[in-house]
């Protein structure tokens, strides 16, 4: 009898019918999704809900596609339910979301948190009215004002420095167009990159021992070819910038 009654009413009043068969209203978010319960249920299967959910949300879905970010890398990422976490129902101002910031295992994001990181309180990374998948995620979008090198390098600053400290970059200048061989693996930073000056550097033997040259210049300037700087000679050998073939 009642159903009979359901089906004849019109689609807005079935509406409200449905809304009172509800165990309470959604949260403030989805206040525009209550009107239609189909959003969020399926009546012929409860089991498609999660899939229900994903239709709206894609970054989530995204995620779970592509194993990144907190619901691609959770436990059960893609299989479990969202009602599982994200209840429903529970009044306007219900947190649906339900993060224990204590409890949050961060080492389940894109970004683990060690280093001089670890301690930090999350307002330091994550502004309070913005998800936090919105944190910035390479080292420059939160250290533009750290870059000591003034842009010199790239600005993938993690390709020479860990989180654990500035200080100590590693950095294997065998990967450079100049070779630390011999006595130059032993000179220091500064000696050729003066003041923090590294971009241009000389790469040329007579661009930083032109003054050293005995030659005057009659072997030409670009010694950079074969020479095989000899580590077990003394001062004055950079001055004949000797080849050992
Ligand atoms: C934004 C999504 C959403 C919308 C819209 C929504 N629900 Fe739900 N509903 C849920 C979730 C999630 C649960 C499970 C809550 C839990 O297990 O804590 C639920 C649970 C229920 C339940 C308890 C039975 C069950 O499946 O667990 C009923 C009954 C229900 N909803 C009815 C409705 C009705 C009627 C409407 C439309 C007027 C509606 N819901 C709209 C998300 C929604
Ligand atoms: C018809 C579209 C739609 C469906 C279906 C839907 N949502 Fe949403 N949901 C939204 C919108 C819009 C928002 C608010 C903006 C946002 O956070 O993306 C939202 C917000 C949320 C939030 C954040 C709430 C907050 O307080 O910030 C969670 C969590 C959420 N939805 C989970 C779910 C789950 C779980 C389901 C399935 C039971 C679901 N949604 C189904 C559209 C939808
Ligand atoms: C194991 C618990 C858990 C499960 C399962 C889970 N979530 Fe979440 N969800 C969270 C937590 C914790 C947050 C807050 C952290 C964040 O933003 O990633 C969140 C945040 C969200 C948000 C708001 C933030 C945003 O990025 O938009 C949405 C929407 C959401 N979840 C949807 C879903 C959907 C859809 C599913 C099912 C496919 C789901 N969640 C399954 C725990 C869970
Ligand atoms: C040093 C900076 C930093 C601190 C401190 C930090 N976070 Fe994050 N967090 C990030 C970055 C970066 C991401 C990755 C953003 C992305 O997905 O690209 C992230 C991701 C997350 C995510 C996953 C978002 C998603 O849906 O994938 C959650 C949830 C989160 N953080 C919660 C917290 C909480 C809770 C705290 C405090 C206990 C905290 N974070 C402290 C930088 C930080
Ligand atoms: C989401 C923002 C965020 C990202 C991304 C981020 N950091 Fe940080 N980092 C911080 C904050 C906030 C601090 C603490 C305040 C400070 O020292 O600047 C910090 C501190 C540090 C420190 C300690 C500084 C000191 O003086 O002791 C180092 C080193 C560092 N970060 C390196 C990195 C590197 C390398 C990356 C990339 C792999 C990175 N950070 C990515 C936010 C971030
Ligand atoms: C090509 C490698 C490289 C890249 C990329 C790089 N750095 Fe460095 N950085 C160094 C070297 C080398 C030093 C100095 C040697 C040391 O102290 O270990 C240094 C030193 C620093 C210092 C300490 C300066 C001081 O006076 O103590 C800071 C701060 C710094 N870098 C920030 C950054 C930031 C921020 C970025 C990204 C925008 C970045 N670096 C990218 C190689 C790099
Ligand atoms: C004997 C001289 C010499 C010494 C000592 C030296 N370098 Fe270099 N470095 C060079 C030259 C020459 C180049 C340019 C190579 C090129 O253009 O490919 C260079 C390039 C670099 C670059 C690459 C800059 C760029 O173009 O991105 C970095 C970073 C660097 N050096 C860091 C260091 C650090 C750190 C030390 C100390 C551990 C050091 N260098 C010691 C001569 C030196
Ligand atoms: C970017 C600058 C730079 C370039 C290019 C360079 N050198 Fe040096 N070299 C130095 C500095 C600085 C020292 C250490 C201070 C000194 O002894 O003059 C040094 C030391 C040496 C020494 C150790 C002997 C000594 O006088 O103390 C030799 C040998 C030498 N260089 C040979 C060469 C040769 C050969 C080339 C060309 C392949 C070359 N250098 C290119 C900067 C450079």
């Amino acid at each position: 009898m009642t159903a009979i009654t359901i089906v004849a009413v019109s689609n807005a009043f079935a509406g409200t019918v449905e809304t009172m068969l509800m165990p309470g209203k959604v949260t403030r978010p989805h206040e525009k999704q209550e009107q239609d319960c189909a959003n969020c249920h399926d009546r012929s299967n409860v089991r498609t809900q999660s899939s229900l959910c994903l239709d709206c949300h894609k970054e989530i879905a995204a995620d779970v596609r592509e194993h990144k970010g907190y619901h691609g890398r959770m436990a059960n990422a893609g299989t479990g339910e969202c009602r599982a976490c994200h209840t429903e129902h529970k009044g306007r101002a219900a947190d649906i979301v339900q993060l224990s910031r204590a409890q949050f295992d961060h080492h389940v994001t894109d970004f683990a948190l060690e280093g001089a990181h670890s301690a930090l309180a999350c307002e330091s990374c994550h502004k309070p009215s913005e998800a936090w998948r919105k944190a910035p995620a390479t080292c420059v979008g939160c250290h533009k004002a750290d870059d000591a090198h003034h842009g010199q390098f790239t600005q993938s600053c993690g390709e020479c420095h860990s989180s654990m400290s500035w200080a100590g970059a590693r950095f294997d200048h065998d990967k450079t167009e100049f070779k630390l061989a011999g006595a130059h693996a032993t000179v220091t930073c500064d000696a050729c990159h003066v003041a923090g000056r590294y971009k241009p550097t000389p790469k040329t033997c007579a661009g930083c021992h032109a003054t050293d040259d005995e030659h005057r210049g009659s072997r030409g300037e670009d010694e950079t070819n074969s020479p095989q700087i000899r580590s077990d000679r003394g001062r004055g050998s950079a001055r004949r910038c000797e080849r050992r073939d």
